[in-house]
C-alpha cells in the first residue's frame, strides 16, 4: 500500500475569503522521490481545482514555483517530500502581496530588478570584424552570479527587505555585481549611483538568510559585501 503524507495548504481567495487559512490535504506517495510540487500538483489535479500556485519548468530552472515549505524558502520542484517532516505546511513566500494561495505578486521585486539596469551597458564602440569577446578567466568571474534564476527565494527570506519596502533586496543586488564584474560591462558607474544608497547595498546587514534560502546555491551577500568594496573603493 502506498504512503500519505499531510500537506497543510495556505489557501486565500480575496475574491471569497475574509481572510486566509490553511486547508489539510492528503497526498498519495506512489513512487520513490516525488517533489513537493508533484504533490501539488496532485492535490490539484485530483482532489481540489481550485488551488492556485505557478510552475513551469518542474527542474530548478525557471524559478517560478518558490514557496516557504516548512519554514524556509526553497523550490518546490527540486524538494524531495520524503526529507520533510509531517505536515508539510506550503505557503507563499514571505512578505510579498498574495495574490491567491500561493500566487503572490512580484511586480516589486521586477520593479527593483529593473532600476539595477540588468543587461550589459557599453560605451565603446565594438570591434569592427567581432562580437565582444571576453576570456575564460574573465567569464569565470561570473560563475555563482549568472546563475540566478529570479525565484525571489532570498529576497523574501530577508528581514532588511521585510523592514524597508525600499530595500532593493539580495536578488537585485546580486544581479547588479553580475553585470559590474562583467569585463565587457562598462556601466559601473550609474548603476554605483543606485546602490550606494541606504536602500542599496548599505541597507544589508549580512543577515546571511539569502545565502541559506537560495536554492541555487549562489552567495547574494557576498555579491553584496563586494558592492560595498567596490563603492568605497570608487570614493562615491
Ligand atoms: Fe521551474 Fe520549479 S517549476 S523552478
Amino acid at each position: 500500500m502506498s504512503k500519505t503524507v499531510t500537506f497543510t495548504v495556505f489557501r486565500y481567495d480575496p475574491e471569497r475569503d475574509r481572510k486566509p487559512h490553511y486547508k489539510d490535504y492528503k497526498v498519495e506517495l506512489r513512487r520513490a522521490g516525488m517533489m513537493v510540487l508533484d504533490g501539488l500538483n496532485q492535490i490539484r489535479w485530483e482532489q481540489d481545482g481550485t488551488l492556485s500556485y505557478r510552475r513551469s519548468c518542474r527542474e530548478g530552472v525557471c524559478g517560478s514555483d518558490g514557496f516557504n515549505i516548512n519554514g524556509v524558502n526553497m523550490l518546490a520542484c527540486i524538494t524531495h517530500i520524503e526529507d520533510l517532516k509531517e505536515p508539510i505546511v506550503v505557503q507563499p513566500l514571505p512578505s510579498m502581496p498574495v495574490i491567491k494561495d500561493l500566487v503572490v505578486d512580484f511586480t516589486d521585486f521586477y520593479n527593483k530588478y529593473y532600476l539595477i539596469k540588468p543587461y550589459l551597458i557599453t560605451k565603446t564602440p565594438p570591434p569592427s570584424d567581432r562580437e565582444r569577446l571576453q576570456s575564460p578567466e574573465d567569464r569565470r568571474k561570473l560563475d555563482g552570479l549568472y546563475e540566478c534564476i529570479l525565484c525571489g527565494c532570498c529576497s523574501s527570506s530577508c528581514p532588511s527587505y521585510w523592514a524597508d519596502p525600499n530595500y532593493l533586496g539580495p536578488a537585485a543586488l546580486l544581479k547588479a555585481w553580475r553585470f559590474i564584474a562583467d569585463s565587457r560591462d562598462e556601466g559601473t558607474d550609474e548603476r554605483l549611483e543606485i546602490i550606494n544608497d541606504r536602500d542599496g547595498a548599505w541597507r544589508c546587514h549580512t543577515i546571511l538568510n539569502c545565502v541559506e534560502a537560495c536554492p541555487k546555491l549562489l552567495n547574494p551577500t557576498e555579491a553584496i559585501a563586494h558592492l560595498k568594496k567596490t563603492i568605497i573603493s570608487k570614493k562615491f
